[in-house]
C-alpha cells in the first residue's frame, strides 16, 4: 500500500489533490454535464444515426448507454475520487495501493493519448461553429434553400485558412479557462449555459415539428429497422456511448478526482447520463424532421449534417439570424466545456508530474493538439482523397479514438474495478449507496459491461477491416 505523508504525498512522488476541489455535488454534475454534453451530442449523434439508417441503431446505442456507458462512469468517478489526481497518478496511486503489476497504468496513459487526440479534431468541428456564428449572423443563410446551405458548407471546407483560423482561435478559448483552474468561472458558465441550451433545442424542435416532415423523422428515428443495422454500425453505437458520456479518457476520472469526499456517486452519474442522452435525441428530433422535408440534404449526409439542415431551418425562420447565430454560440459553449475536459486531464498530469506550471502545459499540449489537428483540416480539401484503409485522416482519427481507444480503456476499466480492485476498497468509496444498487452495479460492471464491449468489438473490428 502506498504510504501518505502529512502533505498527501505518496511513495511514488505525487501530491494528491493538488488540483483544489468542485464546491459541491452539483458543480460536479454541472461540470460532467459541461464534459458530457457537446459536439457529440448535437452534431455526430443525428449524423451517425443518419448514416447508420436510424431507429435500430439508437436502440443499440441506448443499450449501450445503460449497460456499458452508466456502470463504467460509475468506475471512473469511484476511480477519480479515490486517487485525487490526473488519471495516469490516480492509476499508479490505485495500483501501488492494491500492489498490482504497474502494467494497469495504461489505463491513464490511454486515456490521456485519446483525449488529446479527440481535442485535436474536436477543434476543427467547434471551429466551423464558431464560423457559423458570423454566418448566421450576417445573413447569409436568409431564406437559403437546402441546396444554397450546402454549398455554403462545402465552400467552407474547401477553404483549408478559414478552418485553421477557427480552429486556433478555438484551441486558444479553450487553454484560456483551463490556465485558469477549472474550479471558477467554468462551473457558473455551464450552469447557464446548459439549460438555454435545451431551451433553444426546444425552440428548434418546435420549429421542425411545424415546418419539418416530423412524422418521418420520428419514424426514422425510433423505428427499428434491423436491416439497416452492421456490426460496423453497432461497434460505432458503442463508441459514441463512450465519447458522448466522456468516458474511456479520463476526462471523468480527473473530474472526479475534484468531487466532494461524501456526494454520491450513483444518482450524479444517472443525472448526467439522462441529460446527455435527452439532448442527444432532442438534436435527432430537431434535426431529421428538417432532413427529410428537403430532399437536397441526405439524412446520411455524414459530418456536414447539422451545418447545412439546421441553417436552412434558421434561414426560413421568422428571427431566425438571431435564434440562428445564438445557437452556434451555444454549440460553441458546449463544445468548449467539452474541450476543457479533454486537455485537463494530461495538464494535472504535467503540472502533478514534470515540473510544469498550468500555462506551459496547456501552451505545449495545445501546441500538439494543433498540429495533429492540422491533418484532420486538410482531410476536408487538399488530403480528401488521400486514404488510410478507407478513412480519410480525420475519419481515422475518430474511428481510432472512438471505436478502438475508448471501448478498450472502458474495457480495462471495468475489469480493473470489477475484478482486480479488492471489492472492500471499491465498497468503501461507494458506501453512500444501498447494498442493492453497489450489488446490482458491480454485477453489470463485471459480467455484462466487459463481455459486452468484447464481443462488439471484435466483431465490429473484424467487420471493418475483412
Ligand atoms: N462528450 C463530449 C461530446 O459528446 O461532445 C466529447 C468529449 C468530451 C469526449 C470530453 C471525451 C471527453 F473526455
Amino acid at each position: 500500500m502506498a504510504e501518505q505523508d502529512q502533505s498527501g504525498t505518496t511513495t511514488s512522488g505525487t501530491k494528491r489533490g493538488v488540483h483544489g476541489a468542485w464546491a459541491s455535488r452539483w458543480t460536479f454534475v454541472m461540470a460532467a454535464t459541461g464534459s458530457a454534453v457537446g459536439l457529440g451530442n448535437i452534431w455526430k449523434f443525428p449524423y451517425i444515426v443518419g448514416e447508420n439508417g436510424g431507429g435500430a441503431f439508437v436502440l443499440v446505442y441506448l443499450v449501450c448507454i445503460l449497460l456499458v456507458g452508466i456502470p463504467i462512469m460509475v468506475a471512473e468517478v469511484m476511480l477519480g475520487r479515490r486517487g485525487r489526481q490526473s488519471p495516469i497518478n490516480t492509476m499508479r496511486y490505485l495500483t501501488e495501493e492494491a500492489g498490482l503489476h504497474g502494467a494497469w497504468n495504461a489505463i491513464g496513459w490511454l486515456g490521456v493519448t485519446a483525449g488529446l487526440m479527440i481535442l485535436s479534431y474536436y477543434a476543427v468541428i467547434a471551429g466551423w461553429a464558431l464560423h457559423y456564428v458570423g454566418q448566421m449572423a450576417s445573413g447569409a443563410f436568409q431564406g437559403a434553400s437546402a441546396e444554397q446551405a450546402g454549398a455554403i458548407f462545402g465552400n467552407l471546407l474547401a477553404d483549408k485558412n478559414t478552418l485553421i483560423y477557427w480552429q486556433t482561435i478555438f484551441l486558444l478559448l479553450t487553454m484560456a479557462i483551463v490556465i485558469g483552474g477549472v474550479t471558477k468561472g467554468l462551473g457558473v458558465a455551464v450552469r447557464i449555459l446548459m439549460p438555454m441550451l435545451f431551451v433553444l433545442l426546444m425552440i428548434l424542435l418546435v420549429f421542425s415539428y411545424k415546418h419539418g416532415d416530423f412524422e418521418r423523422g420520428l419514424n426514422f428515428l425510433f423505428s427499428f429497422n434491423y436491416q439497416a443495422l452492421t456490426w460496423e454500425g453497432v461497434l460505432e453505437a458503442l463508441g459514441h456511448a463512450f465519447f458522448t458520456l466522456s468516458l474511456g479518457m479520463g476526462a471523468i476520472m480527473a473530474y472526479g478526482a475534484y468531487m466532494p469526499e461524501h456526494a454520491r456517486i450513483g444518482r450524479t452519474v444517472l443525472a448526467v447520463g439522462f441529460i446527455d442522452t435527452a439532448v442527444a435525441l432532442v438534436a435527432g428530433l430537431a434535426i431529421f424532421p428538417i432532413v427529410f422535408a428537403n430532399p437536397a440534404i441526405e439524412p446520411g449526409a455524414g459530418p456536414g449534417l447539422m451545418f447545412v439542415s439546421l441553417p436552412v431551418a434558421f434561414g426560413n425562420m421568422t428571427g431566425g439570424l438571431l435564434f440562428g447565430s445564438f445557437f452556434f454560440v451555444l454549440v460553441t459553449l458546449a463544445a468548449w466545456s467539452s474541450a476543457i475536459s479533454l486537455i485537463e486531464p494530461a495538464v494535472a498530469y504535467l503540472v502533478e508530474s514534470k515540473g510544469f506550471n498550468r500555462i506551459t502545459a496547456n501552451l505545449s499540449l495545445g501546441l500538439m493538439a494543433w498540429v495533429v489537428g492540422l491533418g484532420s483540416v486538410l482531410s476536408f480539401n487538399e488530403w480528401a482523397d488521400t486514404r488510410v484503409a478507407g478513412f480519410t485522416f480525420f475519419e481515422f482519427m475518430d474511428f481510432l479514438t472512438s471505436s478502438v481507444m475508448l471501448p478498450l480503456t472502458g474495457l480495462f476499466i471495468a475489469i480493473f474495478v470489477g475484478w482486480i480492485m479488492k471489492p472492500d476498497t471499491v465498497r468503501e468509496e461507494l458506501d453512500d449507496e444501498s447494498n442493492r444498487v453497489f450489488f446490482s452495479w458491480r454485477w453489470v460492471l463485471r459480467f455484462v459491461s466487459p463481455l459486452l464491449v468484447l464481443v462488439v468489438f471484435v466483431l465490429g473490428l473484424y467487420k471493418t477491416f475483412w
